[in-house]
């Protein structure tokens, strides 16, 4: 049962069919909590005239989103693994499943029953998920389209020793048959399978009656981009097992389990076009127009597509029926084509050899994803550079939004960010649909825009690389612009949080004598161009640290956050470096976790959060141990 001997050399012929002990039942579906109340409902009154005190015990588990198995033990050693096939005859897979790390060659304990059968969900880790696709890539593979069908295809490949390199780890939810143990509860049994080493999901929990089980899906749901594993639902089941056996089966669903499913982050739909957008800095983003499908609960209508490599090696061509995905609040974006559903009459995409907006012979720079347009007067370019300048986290000019800018620019009344100081209320209330007020309320914000902090005024100038956390650095590490025109690449990389990508980046913006008359066009139009006296850094038992913060925060936003951070002395950075001194995690934001666990950054709960800025210093949350080559799983 040693590890290293997990693993058979022979290559497995095919799978032998097996007949499951007792059949591997499918669960029925309640797609809200009403759905649930009304499943509640109807197992009280089917247990109406049973000795039931109270409102029935309810059993809460992640569905986790991978393939159900059986595992026979005999005499306390694994015999065989099926997997759930069409639910009466499985596949045999046993010889991959000796690979799994965290699966028991041995029931744990003394005396095992004679026969045990345990059932449970082999899955892969997101992060392993993550790096398999990397790997893949970087061979010039294609790529696995969601940890679920990669663990599945994993766990049906005919040699073993493939299988071992794919890290795929297991959650044990129940016992099918047994002989020499009873159990009264379900939860009875979980508790026992995890003292005999079986992996029991920790986010099982045991309710009183149906509020509870209601209130452990909604937080599981709240809960579900934060794990590093997929999850696709709640299974509730009732506890007794004497209840089960009475509500039974109907149709291969027990009446005893539920599936309170999570909304779909997944769909398809058909790629109708592939459109270009010129940003400001030249980029060509190619991004997806799709045939409008609801993804969790959003209409989406368009899906990033980044760049034309990842296009060309996902093989998504124009027609295509295509995987859009959309977690929590990010942009959708399209994971890959549905080959199967090819006609034939699907166009490969080609990116365009000249820029859309202006013609210009468009250029792609070695190391560079981007093709971009090297032309500094490119109308789109100005004009998307326009409407960042102008945006909230910049500017933040009320009333000027981006159909204004887009009038404005289409006039030429606005050509660079210094010509809006220029406009007159009369130059306004000539444009379609403006009143004296209005053109006077937008004036009025213009010129409020000239206090704006000088943090602001630089990440509005919308240097490549520079968002509004590096243009925070930037200014606390210079203190103003003409401190910032006269430094080189390597001065600006010496500041904290600042890498050498950005800092080449910021030299190379400067040194454009363009840029240099765009910066005294602002002086004179009297933007601030360096940090007021009470902006300054402060010094502070943070002092020298540098903190990133990814997801949500139950304490408030993570602005709010930040602002305490900075407060005390510290720098908040927007990516997790090798620099980085902790990585505080909130809900959600799996790849900044995967990234500091891979560097071996410390990662930080809220209440390590808190107790770093009360003056303590945290121990990690996750204590990562990077000698391992498990996946880390916290
Ligand atoms: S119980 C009779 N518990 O969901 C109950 N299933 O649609 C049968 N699954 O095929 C399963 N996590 O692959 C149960 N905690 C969990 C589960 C779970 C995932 C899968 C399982 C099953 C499917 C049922």
């Amino acid at each position: 049962t040693s590890p290293t001997r997990r693993v058979g050399g022979e290559v497995l012929p095919g799978f032998e069919p097996v007949r499951h002990l007792q059949p591997m039942l499918s669960l029925a579906n309640a797609r809200d909590l009403d759905e649930l109340a009304a499943w509640d409902e109807r197992v009280r009154r089917l247990l109406a005239d049973e000795d039931v005190d109270g409102p029935p015990s309810y059993v809460t588990e992640p569905k986790i989103d991978g393939l159900a198995i059986s595992l026979i033990y005999r005499d306390g050693v694994f015999e065989r693994g099926a997997t759930r096939g069409d639910g009466v005859v499985g596949e045999d897979v046993t010889a991959n499943l000796r690979t799994v790390r965290s699966l028991p060659l041995r029931v744990g304990g003394d005396d095992p029953p004679a026969l045990l059968e345990v059932r449970g969900e082999i899955y892969l880790p997101r992060a392993a998920f993550e790096r398999i696709n990397e790997d893949r890539l970087a061979r010039g593979e294609t790529v696995f389209m969601n940890p679920r069908n990669t663990a599945a295809g994993s766990i049906r490949q005919k040699d073993p020793r493939l299988t071992a390199t794919r890290p795929l780890s297991l959650w044990c939810y129940a016992i099918g048959s047994v002989e020499g143990v009873r159990f009264d509860r379900h939860s009875e049994a979980l508790a026992w399978l995890r003292e005999r080493g079986f992996p029991v999901n920790p986010l099982t929990a045991t309710h009183d009656g149906i509020d509870g089980a209601a209130a452990a899906c909604r937080t599981l749901q709240g809960r579900r981009e934060e794990l590093p594993y997929e999850t696709d639902g709640v299974v509730v089941k009732l506890d007794r097992l004497d209840l089960q056996a009475l509500l039974g089966a109907v149709d291969r669903r027990p009446r005893w389990a539920v599936a309170f499913k999570f909304p779909a982050t997944t769909r398809t739909t058909r790629l109708n076009d592939i459109g270009i957008n010129v940003g400001r800095t030249g980029a060509l983003n190619p991004f997806a127009e799709l045939e409008p499908v609801e993804v969790g609960g959003v209409t989406v209508k368009l899906a990033t597509l980044h760049n034309e490599e990842d296009i060309t090696r996902k093989d998504i061509r124009i027609g295509d029926t295509v995987i859009v995905q959309r977690a929590g609040d990010v942009i959708p974006q399209v994971v890959g084509p549905v080959l199967e559903a090819r006609t034939g009459a699907e166009q490969p995409f080609r990116m365009p050899t000249h820029c859309p907006a202006c013609g210009t012979a468009v250029v792609k720079a070695e190391g560079d994803a981007k093709h971009r347009c090297p032309n500094a007067g490119c109308p789109s370019r100005g004009l998307e550079g326009i409407k960042h300048f102008v945006s909230r986290g910049a500017m933040d000019i009320e009333g000027l939004g981006e159909k204004l800018a887009q009038r404005l620019w289409e006039l030429g009344l606005v050509r660079t960010p210094a010509d809006l100081y220029a406009l007159t209320v009369d130059q306004l209330l000539a444009l379609e649909g403006f009143q004296q007020r209005s053109a006077e309320n937008v004036a009025a914000a213009i010129d409020a825009s000239r206090r704006r902090p000088f943090p602001h005024v630089l990440f509005g100038l919308g240097i490549p690389h520079v968002g509004f956390t590096t243009a925070q650095a930037l200014a606390r590490g210079f203190g103003s612009v003409d401190r910032l025109l006269a430094a080189g690449a390597d001065d600006i990389a010496a500041v904290e949080g600042i890498g050498p990508i950005i800092a080449e980046s910021v030299a190379v913006w400067f040194a454009d004598p363009e840029r240099v008359a765009l910066v005294e066009a602002l002086r004179q139009a009297g933007v601030q161009l360096e940090l007021g006296a009470d902006e300054r850094p402060v010094e502070g038992p943070l002092s020298g640290r540098t903190l990133v913060i990814t997801g949500t925060l139950e304490s408030g936003s993570r602005e709010a956050a930040k602002a305490r951070v900075e407060a005390l002395g510290g720098a908040v950075a927007d990516a997790v470096s090798k620099r980085t001194d902790y990585l505080v995690a909130g809900a959600g934001g799996g790849s900044k976790r995967a990234k500091a666990e891979k560097l071996g950054v410390p990662i930080l709960d809220e209440d390590a959060f808190e107790r770093l800025l009360a003056g303590e210093e945290p121990v990690p949350a996750v204590a990562v141990d990077t000698t391992s080559d498990e996946p880390a799983t916290g």
